[in-house]
C-alpha cells in the first residue's frame, strides 16, 4: 500500500518532525508499506479558484497526483489562529472530493499552547469527515515543550500515543482494502 505523509506546512519545522516520527513508528508495525512524505514547503502553491485542474502550474497538478495516487495518508498540520494552515485547506480544496474516499487517516498536529488540540477535533476531523476518510479513532497534538531544540520529541508518553496511532493507523489500513471504493450511491 502506497502511504502519503503529509507535512501540511510551509512553515516551522516540528510538524515534519513529528511526521518523520509516525514514519518510522508506520515501517515498525508493517515493513511492506511504502511511505512517502509530501512536504507542502516544497510546491509553488496556487490559490484554487475554480479553473479547471489542467489550466494549474505544475505543482498543484503534482500534489493532487500523489493524493489521488495513494492507499492513505497521515495528516501533520501546526496549528495557525485557532485553525490549520491556510495552506493546507487550499490542498484539500484542490482535490476531487472522491480522492480520499474510504482511504485510512490519521492525523497528528502540533500548537504552541495546551488548548488547541480541540482544532482537529472541530475543523480538520469534518473535512475528513466530508471526504468520507476512515479516520482513526486516535489523533496526536503535541506541545512545543515536547521537543527538545533539534526538534527531536523528548516525551515518552508522546511516543508512546505515537506507537499507537501507528499501530492503529496500519489496522486500518488493511482493513480499508477489503472495503469496496465502489458506492451504490451518486454522492
Ligand atoms: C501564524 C501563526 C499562528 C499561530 N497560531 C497558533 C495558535 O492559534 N495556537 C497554537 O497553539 N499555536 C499557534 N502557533 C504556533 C504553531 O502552531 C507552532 O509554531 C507550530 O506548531 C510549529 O512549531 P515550529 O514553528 O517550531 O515548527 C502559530 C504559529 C504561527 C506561525
Amino acid at each position: 500500500m502506497k502511504i502519503l505523509l503529509v507535512d501540511g506546512t510551509i512553515i516551522g519545522s516540528k510538524t515534519g518532525a513529528i511526521l518523520e516520527q509516525v514514519k518510522t513508528y508506520i515501517q515498525d508495525f508493517n515493513p511492506e508499506m511504502e511511505l512517502k512524505v509530501l512536504r507542502l514547503a516544497d510546491f509553488e502553491h496556487q490559490f484554487v479558484d475554480g479553473r479547471p485542474i489542467a489550466e494549474y502550474n505544475d505543482d498543484m497538478r503534482e500534489i493532487v497526483r500523489r493524493f489521488e495516487d495513494a492507499d492513505g495518508y497521515i495528516i501533520a498540520s501546526p496549528i495557525f489562529q485557532g485553525s490549520i494552515p491556510g495552506v493546507l485547506k487550499n490542498t484539500f480544496d484542490m482535490l476531487h472530493p472522491h480522492t480520499m474516499r474510504y482511504k485510512p487517516v490519521s492525523i497528528v498536529a502540533n500548537g504552541g499552547t495546551y488548548q488547541h488540540h480541540l482544532v482537529i477535533e472541530n475543523q480538520l476531523k469534518p473535512i475528513l469527515d466530508y471526504f468520507r476518510c476512515l479516520v482513526t479513532p486516535n489523533y496526536v497534538y503535541t506541545h512545543s515543550s515536547h521537543f527538545d531544540a533539534a526538534n527531536t520529541i523528548i516525551n515518552d508518553d508522546v511516543h508512546n500515543r505515537l506507537r499507537e496511532l501507528a499501530r492503529v493507523f496500519v489496522q486500518y489500513a488493511e482493513m480499508s482494502q477489503h472495503l469496496s471504493k465502489v458506492t451504490l450511491d451518486n454522492h
